[in-house]
């Protein structure tokens, strides 16, 4: 991947506009959740003010219908947090598109949700150019709806006379490149989730490249399916067991393997207080339903990750929420945290775990991109960086 940064880019006395991607959690009173977008979008803001550069950011905040703002859809909850987090004032600018932006040099002002503006969604050409004449130079530091072709993430890049990736976005594209494209080997994928059929391109994917597939969840019941084991009352999808054997031969024949469990955890209701039992994986009973990997699994898979290069996580491996079936996947978030292995993780409820199991700080890199994350690791060109690469 071959796109300009805004670090190479002189921006003293530039016009600069900032596609970020603020979208983050909120609660009923708009409050917000979580930051951790905010936060991981200063960097490229800072950056642009410390240059002397004129700042605009703008990011989508939900899915909101195009032609007006209502008060869910506004970003002043959000210019409220980037003002505090930054220690200056910054002002929402609503309307932008039609009656254009005054910023003097050294500052920075949030225009409001840029899904609001009419013609957004459909990457549209006049939005595109008229968004571009705001700028002497378009950053995109929104992975996280990189894989959206939209007039902000998309259509501006064509228009604006210099375009290039902010600071999170070449982050994310180092770290998912280094992961998947020159990774040190063994490579190994954890991908877990409630359903291959979601997940069903990923590990097509995957399986022609890593060196071991680890699957969880739902998913890795149809895998036992598959390989011929009872799974009781669990969830899983008959009618994907031949995808899942194709995986399986696909890998075996690379010389790679889908490491299934050897035991499980089970319990008769899906509940926080239903008894857990340990069972070896062929001999879960009919009444059963398989909520986490047994401690025979998690060390077996422990050791693996031990041994790896790389590690890529996406979907915890058994229901961590409740105690009683959260071992497997604290055991694997510990290896990970314990590994020499480059290890990146995404997707929302991984990020729940590694937060849960305090690794953080021992990843290697934790993506803020959730679809856009999935999508890089299905193999499919995002649309904001085919933009960027365009303009390389
Ligand atoms: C996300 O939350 O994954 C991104 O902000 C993208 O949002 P979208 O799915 O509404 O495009």
């Amino acid at each position: 991947m071959k796109f300009k940064r805004l670090s190479d880019l002189d921006l003293a006395g530039r016009r600069v506009f900032i596609r970020a991607d603020l979208n983050v959690p909120q609660d009923d009173a708009h409050a917000i959740t979580d930051d951790t977008r905010i936060r991981a979008s200063l960097p490229a803001i800072r950056h642009a003010l410390q240059a002397g550069a004129a700042v605009m950011v703008t990011s989508h905040l939900g899915r909101p219908t195009e032609g007006t703002v209502r008060p869910e859809d506004s970003l002043a909850p959000i210019a409220t947090r980037l003002s505090e987090l930054l220690g200056r004032p910054v002002p929402l600018i609503s309307g932008w598109v039609e009656s254009g932006v005054t910023v003097a040099p050294g500052e920075v002002v949030l225009l409001e949700n840029c899904r609001c503006n009419r013609g957004e969604k459909k990457n549209d050409e006049q939005l595109s150019r008229r968004m571009a004449a705001l700028c002497d130079v378009y950053v995109n530091d929104a992975f996280g709806t990189a894989h959206r072709a939209e007039a902000t993430t998309h259509g501006i890049a064509a228009f604006a006379p210099v375009a290039c990736a902010g600071p999170l976005m070449a982050a994310e594209l180092d770290a998912l490149g280094k992961a998947l494209l020159q990774p040190r080997r063994p490579l190994l994928a954890i991908v877990a989730g409630s359903k291959v059929s979601t997940k069903l391109s990923i590990l097509k994917t995957l399986a022609e490249r890593v060196d071991q597939l680890i699957v969880g969840g739902g998913i890795a019941n149809t895998f036992l399916l598959a390989a011929g084991h009872p799974i009781g009352k669990s969830l899983a999808e008959p009618d994907l067991v031949d995808e899942a054997r194709a995986i399986i031969a696909l890998m075996a024949g690379r010389g790679a393997s889908v490491p299934l469990p050897t035991d499980v955890v089970v319990a008769s209701e899906f509940s926080a207080s239903a008894p857990a039992r340990t069972v070896a994986a062929g001999a879960v009973g009919a009444a059963d339903l398989i909520l986490d990997i047994g401690p025979q699994t998690a060390a077996q898979f422990g050791g693996l990750i031990a041994q790896a290069g790389t590690v890529v996580w996406n979907g915890p491996v058994g229901v961590f929420e409740f105690e009683a079936f959260s071992g497997g996947t604290r055991a694997l978030a510990q290896a990970i945290a314990a590994s020499s292995a480059f290890s990146i993780a995404g997707g929302g409820d991984t990020l729940a775990a590694i937060a849960r199991f305090g690794i953080t700080d021992r990843v290697g890199y934790i993506s803020t991109g959730g679809g856009a994350f999935l999508e890089f690791l299905e193999g499919r060109t995002l649309p904001a960086v085919a933009a960027l690469e365009a303009r390389a």
